[in-house]
């Protein structure tokens, strides 16, 4: 019999429910075309829930996104609520507790969208950043000592494990095998101040490189990384890099791709339930007005597909989305594409069933 894939769906906040609505509407127009069975399963964690219920994300719900295929997350976070709560307690809560060890984030430019990069185009912006995601700064160990006195200390670690380091570098040599491109692993750290921390990277790097002679290595500090993103992106075919860095190197690389409106993320863990999302957040003051572009929640419904093994279906996307790219938006700019929320959604499910 074939698979079914259980898909978790989590539309979140703000404009979240309406972008996820038309990656949703893209996946049936997929699984109609190429021919694949999913199921969904609608959990309404976020904003509202916490605020109604005091509920964030029980631990049974994430008991039960355990046995799912996937997880797709629309947005999350509200002006009323604190920020740090919804994030912590339901993003990094999941990537967390399901080991989602990977954050894949691609950054490439298609035809038809605006850079910002003077004299910079689709050949140029194409590659591929790895992030770890369960370390580093983000795990939360620290503390305060004579918290709210003038002898007040803060201490946040970053916490950088053997195995941790070594699976995250392995996936990116892999990761950059089966992409077959320049064939190149660029490590983005802080080997010249962070000592400890990037002396482990570096020295791991090294070490699981020796089983990819294929794959040529490269070394760079994060901030020269910043400057070359923009300045020759051309360089780079996949990064590797902790948790925080990859976090700041991201948002760079959305906007040298054309904004937050197209760009999409994948929290991965290869042998357990992997989560993607837009990288836009949850807008809410474009809520409910249809006006916010999809695109980014339709990327991440391809990534989805391409992750779930479907290579036909995630394919069908990709190109149904530079269709709909080069013929008809004008613009990624909420409000100057001349097509509302649920249009662009239509478009590229049609172009799916046409290609
Ligand atoms: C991201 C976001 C999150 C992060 C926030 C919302 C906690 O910025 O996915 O990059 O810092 O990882
Ligand atoms: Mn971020």
């Amino acid at each position: 019999m074939a698979k079914v894939y259980d898909i978790a769906v989590i539309p979140g906040d703000g404009t979240g429910p309406e972008v996820a609505a038309e990656g949703l509407k893209v996946l049936k127009a997929t699984a109609e075309k190429v021919g694949f069975s999913y199921r969904l399963s609608h959990h309404d964690y976020g904003a509202e829930h916490y605020l109604k219920t005091g509920e964030i994300l029980p631990s049974s719900a994430i008991e039960e996104f355990r046995h799912m295929d996937a997880i797709y997350l629309g947005a999350i976070g509200h002006p009323d609520v604190k920020p740090g709560i919804l994030e912590k307690g339901i993003l990094l809560n999941l990537r967390f507790t399901l080991d989602q060890y990977i954050n894949l984030r691609p950054v490439k430019l298609y035809p038809g969208v605006d850079t910002p990069l003077k004299h910079k185009g689709p050949n140029d912006i194409d590659f591929v950043v790895v992030r770890e995601n369960t370390e580093g700064l983000y795990c939360g160990t620290g503390g305060f000592f004579k918290k709210g006195t003038s002898d007040e200390v803060a201490i946040q670690e970053s916490i950088n494990t053997r195995s941790g380091v070594e699976r995250c570098i392995r996936y990116a040599m892999e990761y950059c095998r089966k992409r077959n491109r320049a064939k190149k692993v660029t490590l983005c750290g802080k080997t010249n101040v962070l000592t400890y921390a990037f002396d482990l990277w570096e020295r791991v790097f090294h070490e699981v490189a020796r089983e990819y002679p294929d794959i040529t290595l490269d070394y760079a500090h994060v901030d020269a990384v910043c400057m070359w993103m923009v300045k020759n992106p051309e360089w780079f075919d996949v990064i590797v890099t902790d948790n925080m860095f990859g976090d700041i190197i991201t948002d760079l690389g959305a906007m040298i791709q054309g904004g937050l409106g197209i760009a999409a993320g994948a929290n991965i863990n290869p042998q357990g339930t992997s989560m993607f999302e837009p990288m836009g957040g949850s807008a809410p003051k474009y809520a409910g007005k249809g006006v916010i572009n999809p695109l980014a929640a339709i990327m991440a419904c391809q990534m989805m597909l391409d992750f779930l093994g479907e290579d036909e279906g995630a394919n069908l996307v990709e190109r149904a989305i530079i269709q709909a790219l080069t013929k008809n938006l004008k613009s990624l700019d909420a409000g100057k594409m001349g097509y509302s929320t649920s249009e662009i959604g239509d478009l590229v499910a049609q172009y799916v069933h046409t290609l």
